[in-house]
């Protein structure tokens, strides 16, 4: 029987592939999932680390959550000088893309890291993944990406991943795609999204998926049912933490786009999928969130890792690590699973990290334990969801027309953080501003004081 192999079913413009096992026999279910984000191809040694605790947890599948490279050019942070790419005055992008040729060194670099060549060939592993915006080709961006940079990063994204030849998704405009593991009955569904191709700009409210995405997305979803269903959206789909960062600096997420995030939630609704779970990447910290009140009925889960390398406490000196827990608290989201086996308060976590996902089959009812790992391999944020919760209208009564109606059950991740009481919500930025406020006026103060000085020491100089 040998290894796990690849089977590709093409049906028009839709990617659907399907891993089963050997002769159809003996199937082995799908039962540890490792996934991340966000890793620099140059910081080599940052890597080691992180890839030895994703291989020592000896994962059947590895997701690439997206910014699987740095591909685009960062400019210097500048406020003066002749390149400005900082603040009103900046007259140069801060971001640019690089040369396909550029490109193409940066996955090879990426792909020849020894940690992540031990990964691959790691025995009855796949690797699968999706992209964001810096493997995409630049900082932020979505469909204004010109061409041919987004057809020729396509191509290296999915050489990278060894995608076939022959594979539908080299024809299609994005990376999306879905996959069906393990044997009938304990079918796991993993759904890639794209989140860049088809974007409008951000505050436009408009799409992120764009029309045939979204086709696809809802034909996947109403296909045959799968025990679990995991989604993968490179940006956040639950967390809004824009609404408490605002208007200091805001992050890129499905919160941003709420009519589309709402289209989300009733998609996944309307099919009565059970058992839909969602991971993310992205934001540089790991957490994981929860929706109690989506249309499904049931909560809806968000397991976010970011990054392999790219984690916020690592790009700042360690003098600044307790300032960034410190904002971490300060920036409440309602949304955030907060319990006691968090290794901080805040429950994000700011060092390179994945995520891991075990399935255990042989419980009833099957539980689906969810975890953020640091580099030693070690949790520092957990969810045990029970599959048994995630089953459609679960939270909510069921009529006899056979629609759901909101039970008078009012659940802890329920209200949006755009409805915190505004002191709660626009803390990190009041506390921002007054310190700014507190450190001009003593900056003047001392200018004052300074001068009276100056004055009192000229006249006793005249006088003497
Ligand atoms: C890989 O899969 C095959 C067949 O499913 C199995 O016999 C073999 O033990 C697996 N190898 C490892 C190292 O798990
Ligand atoms: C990646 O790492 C290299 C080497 O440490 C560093 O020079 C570069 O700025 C990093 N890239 C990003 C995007 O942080
Ligand atoms: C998320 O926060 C942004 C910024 O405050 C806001 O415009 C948007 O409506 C919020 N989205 C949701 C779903 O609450
Ligand atoms: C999840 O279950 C495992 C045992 O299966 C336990 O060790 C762990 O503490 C649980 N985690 C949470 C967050 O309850
Ligand atoms: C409401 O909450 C209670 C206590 O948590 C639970 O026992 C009950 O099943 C819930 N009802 C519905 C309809 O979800
Ligand atoms: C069931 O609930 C829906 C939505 O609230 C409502 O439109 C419908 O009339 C209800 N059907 C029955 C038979 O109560």
């Amino acid at each position: 029987m040998g290894y796990w192999w690849l089977w590709w079913g093409l049906t028009a413009t839709v990617v659907e592939l399907t891993v089963v096992g050997g002769a159809g026999e003996g199937l082995i279910p799908l039962s540890r999932i490792a996934f991340g984000s966000c890793a620099n191809q140059s910081a080599s040694q940052e890597q080691e680390a992180i890839w030895n605790a994703i291989i020592s947890f000896n994962p059947q599948l590895f997701i690439w959550m997206g910014d699987n490279i740095y591909g685009d050019i960062k400019r210097p942070f500048r406020v003066f000088g002749k390149e400005r790419t900082i603040g009103p005055w900046k007259n140069v992008a801060r971001f640019v893309p690089s040369s396909p040729q550029e490109m193409s060194s940066r996955y090879l670099q990426a792909k020849s890291n020894p940690g992540y060549s031990r990964l691959r060939r790691h025995p009855n592993l796949t690797i699968i993944g999706t992209w964001d915006d810096h493997d995409y080709g630049l900082n932020d961006a979505g469909k204004e990406l010109s061409f041919p940079t987004k057809t020729t990063n396509q191509k290296l994204l999915l050489d990278f991943l060894d995608e076939p030849r022959n594979s539908p998704r080299r024809h299609q405009q994005g990376v999306y795609a879905s996959y069906t593991f393990g044997p009938q009955g304990r079918q796991v569904k993993v759904i890639l999204l794209d989140t860049r191709y088809h974007r409008d700009p951000l505050s436009s409210d408009g799409t992120i998926l764009g029309d045939s995405q979204w086709t696809w997305l809802e034909k996947e979803l109403n296909s045959t049912p799968s025990a679990i269903t995991i989604i993968g959206s490179s940006i956040q789909v639950i967390s809004n933490i824009s609404a408490t960062t605002g208007p200091l600096f805001y992050m890129e997420s499905w919160g941003r786009f709420p009519k589309e995030r709402e289209r989300l939630f009733k998609v996944i609704a309307d099919s009565k999928r059970d058992g839909v779970i969602f991971i993310s990447g992205d934001v540089h910290f790991g957490e994981i969130t929860r929706f109690d009140c989506a249309a499904t009925g049931y909560p809806l889960y968000d397991i976010t890792s970011s990054g392999l390398t790219q984690a916020v406490e690592n790009t700042v000196p360690s003098v600044l690590h307790l300032l960034i827990r410190f904002v971490a608290w300060l920036t409440p989201t309602t949304m955030r699973v907060i319990d006691r086996n968090c290794r901080y308060k805040s429950c994000t976590f700011g060092q390179p990290n994945f995520g891991a996902i075990e399935i255990d089959w042989a419980t009833t009812p099957v539980t689906v334990r969810s975890e953020i790992r640091d580099r030693s391999g070690q949790p520092v944020a957990s969810v045990n969801i029970s599959l048994s919760d995630l089953k459609w209208g679960k939270n909510m009564n069921i009529n006899s027309s056979n629609t759901l109606k909101k039970s008078a059950n009012i659940s802890r991740h329920c209200s949006l953080e755009v409805s915190l009481p505004w002191i709660v919500r626009y803390r990190l930025a009041i506390l921002f501003y007054s310190t700014l406020a507190v450190l001009v006026l003593v900056f003047i103060g001392l200018c004052c004081v300074a001068k009276l000085a100056y004055r009192k020491c000229l006249n006793k100089c005249k006088h003497d």
